[in-house]
């Protein structure tokens, strides 16, 4: 079993992120902590509460992080992932509570209750990791490994020309991160997604088909880019319906910013990278971010030669097989589905 603690801003592919965990049977997510992003930190929580209970999950502790970034006023996403933050679906209310534990004691106590065998997954902005590194700086040495969403490199940004969201909206945290997990040793350093990579996993609307599939779901869909904007799936099985429904949101987007009709997603690669490094080539670098450019703050940057004179800090993700994830992507999630409480299938036993 790998143990996890997921750092999130749900957002559309940290919700399928999130599916693709619950549908792993290797991944034990030992909480959740929700930070500010994509939408806010409550809506976040929120989010997350509604998916565990509409998948029938265990009791995962959901906590609140901080509401705002470090230092410089809260940006949020709704025109990429809606105004919830899960696109077009509509997820029914979760009757479960945001625990009342603040996520950076989830992260510190967590890591302490069993250290060495935590791995940390980050698919939002570092703020509370930044937080919680900065009340126990022991926590990077505690964790197992960190994987993070984040940055961008050697490639363009998605939020400057050159920052990634996820550092963009908060690049003192990101900073704090990078500097605090320096010095581990190599098999603990951290595994970055950046864009580089994450922009190859590129979810075509076939693939929604072969989930429905997958889920013994009917119809069987796929959604067109001729149909109207926000149409709802009919999809029998209530996780495909609801998927379909969050990732037509993010195919609109993604057509409406020129890319065509599909959608990245950055998050879940992360996830699977988190369960098993070997879905990545992965290569050293010493990692730093810009804080004080006019034009680049928020940027990443990988010293891949020792320019710096500092040593590796981190594994950069650098290429994948997106044909093979998708594969195990579509099983997982499907199964997911299928195991659904109350979900029927077309082939009833
Ligand atoms: O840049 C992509 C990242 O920003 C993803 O984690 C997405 O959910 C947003 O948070
Ligand atoms: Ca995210």
């Amino acid at each position: 079993m790998t143990k996890l603690l997921l750092d999130v801003d749900t957002g559309i592919d940290d919700s399928i992120a999130l599916l693709y965990l619950l549908g792993s049977p290797e991944a034990e997510i030992l909480g959740i902590s929700c930070t500010a992003g994509n939408v806010s930190a409550r809506q976040v929580a929120i989010n997350n509460l509604a998916w565990l209970e509409l998948c029938g999950a265990g009791p995962i502790e959901v906590c609140l992080g901080s509401e705002i970034p470090l230092i410089q006023p809260l940006k949020t996403s709704p025109e990429t992932h809606g105004p919830q933050g899960i696109g077009w679906a509509e997820l029914p209310a979760p009757s479960r509570e945001i625990s009342a534990r603040h996520a950076v004691n989830l992260w510190s106590e967590v890591a302490r209750r069993q250290p060495g065998e935590v791995v940390g997954l980050v698919t939002g902005p570092l703020t509370n990791l930044a937080l919680a590194v900065r009340t126990d700086p022991e926590l990077p040495r505690l964790l197992r490994r960190l994987v993070v969403m984040g940055g961008s490199f050697d490639h363009p940004g998605n939020t400057t020309p050159t920052a990634e969201w996820n550092i963009a909206v908060d690049p003192d945290a990101a900073k704090i991160v990078f500097d605090a997990f320096s010095g581990l040793p190599a098999d603990q350093q951290p595994i970055i997604c950046g864009l580089n990579i994450t922009e190859t996993i590129a979810l075509a609307p076939a693939q929604l088909a072969r989930l429905a599939e997958a889920a013994g779901s009917t119809p069987v869909e796929t959604p067109s880019p001729d149909e109207p904007v926000g149409a709802r799936s009919a999809a029998s099985n209530p996780l495909v319906r609801h998927v379909v429904d969050a990732m037509r949101f993010y195919f609109e987007f993604h057509r409406d910013w020129n890319w065509g009709w599909f959608a990245h997603l950055h998050d879940p690669f992360a996830a699977a990278v988190a369960l098993d490094p070997d879905w990545a080539e992965l290569r050293p670098a010493t990692v730093d971010v810009e804080l004080a450019g006019a034009l680049t703050r928020g940027t990443t940057i990988a010293d891949w030669g020792g320019k710096w004179g500092r040593e590796p800090n981190a594994w950069v993700a650098i290429r994948t097989d997106p044909e093979r994830f998708f594969d195990q992507l579509i099983d997982r999630i499907g199964g997911l589905a299928r195991r659904l409480p109350g979900a029927t299938t077309e082939t009833a036993d």
